[in-house]
């Protein structure tokens, strides 16, 4: 029984899950039957192609988008399924959307005031300072407005933003779109790397395959609204149809990779 080759950690009891979830929009189901969990300390990515449904998965987990079937349960049994977004926030699951993330006009400090708004005020000074410590780079910054961030302060913004109310679990919807390679990298590596290494569940939607693939220690592959394959990131790698299917630069995926790029030469 000890003698077990290449046994791969456990995964930890799930902070969040989502058993057999469907929803969509105006009554047409646009995922179906989607299981997904993620545990303490533990990065689970979700990837898949253009439309294949993943925001709308996030979406249906923090209360955004009406689930018409299948459940949401936090910890040991805690269904919040179709609770709204605010009781989410409440009961620890913060949530990065993949568009309209930060208040523009607002300033860094207005922003991140702005994320701690279910904090009695003297606390929301305190996080601020703390998640100051989490990304350094904003603090000098406070007073600037939002509007005048590049890229890659804008998402640590609105990462941090989140982290005000010091979640448990960390949704975050494609957090490098329009950042460069190297800014992509670090943000997976260096800053998603330590909140999971800091005890955050964290649920990653990404465009990028093969850097979620590096980082995540679950997979699932969402193609067409349903989970077409999951597992470990070595597993998935082994198969022989894996680079094929779902890392070759598909006509989406190039469109979506050129436009990062201009994204990143206006910048
Ligand atoms: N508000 C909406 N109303 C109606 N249909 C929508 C809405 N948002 C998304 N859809 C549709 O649902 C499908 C899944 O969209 P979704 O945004 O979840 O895909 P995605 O996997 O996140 O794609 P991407 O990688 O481009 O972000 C698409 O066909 C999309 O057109
Ligand atoms: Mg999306």
């Amino acid at each position: 029984m000890d003698r077990q080759p290449e046994v791969a950690q456990p995964r930890p009891a799930p902070s969040l899950r989502a058993e057999g979830v469907t929803a969509g929009y105006g009554g047409v189901p646009v995922i179906r039957d989607v299981s997904i969990a993620v545990g303490p300390a533990e990065i689970v990515a979700v990837i898949g192609p253009n439309g294949a449904g993943k925001s709308t998965l996030l979406k249906s987990l923090v209360g955004i988008l009406r689930v018409t079937s299948g459940r949401v349960v936090l910890g040991d049994g805690d269904d919040v399924t179709n609770r709204p977004p605010e009781e989410l926030a409440r009961r620890g699951v913060g949530y990065v959307p993949q568009v309209n993330d930060i208040f523009e006009p607002l300033t860094v400090l207005e922003n991140l005031e702005m994320g701690g708004y279910l904090l009695p005020a003297a606390r929301i000074k305190e996080r601020v300072d703390e998640v100051g410590k989490v990304f350094p780079a904003l603090p000098p910054m406070l007073k600037r407005r939002a509007d005048k961030l590049s890229g890659g302060e804008r998402k640590m913004l609105a990462i941090a933003r989140v982290l005000m109310l010091d979640p448990k679990v960390l949704i975050l919807d494609e957090p490098t779109a329009n950042l460069s390679p190297k800014l992509a990298d670090s943000l997976l590596h260096e800053h998603v790397k330590r909140l999971a290494g800091v005890g955050k569940a964290v649920l990653l939607v990404e465009q990028r395959a093969r850097a979620a693939l590096e980082i995540a220690a679950w997979t699932s592959v969402l193609v067409s609204g349903t989970t077409r394959l999951e597992g470990r990131p070595q597993d998935l790698l082994r198969r022989p149809d894996f680079e094929e299917l779902f890392l070759g630069a598909g006509p989406a995926r190039t469109a979506r990779e050129e436009s990062d790029e201009k994204e990143n030469e206006k910048s």
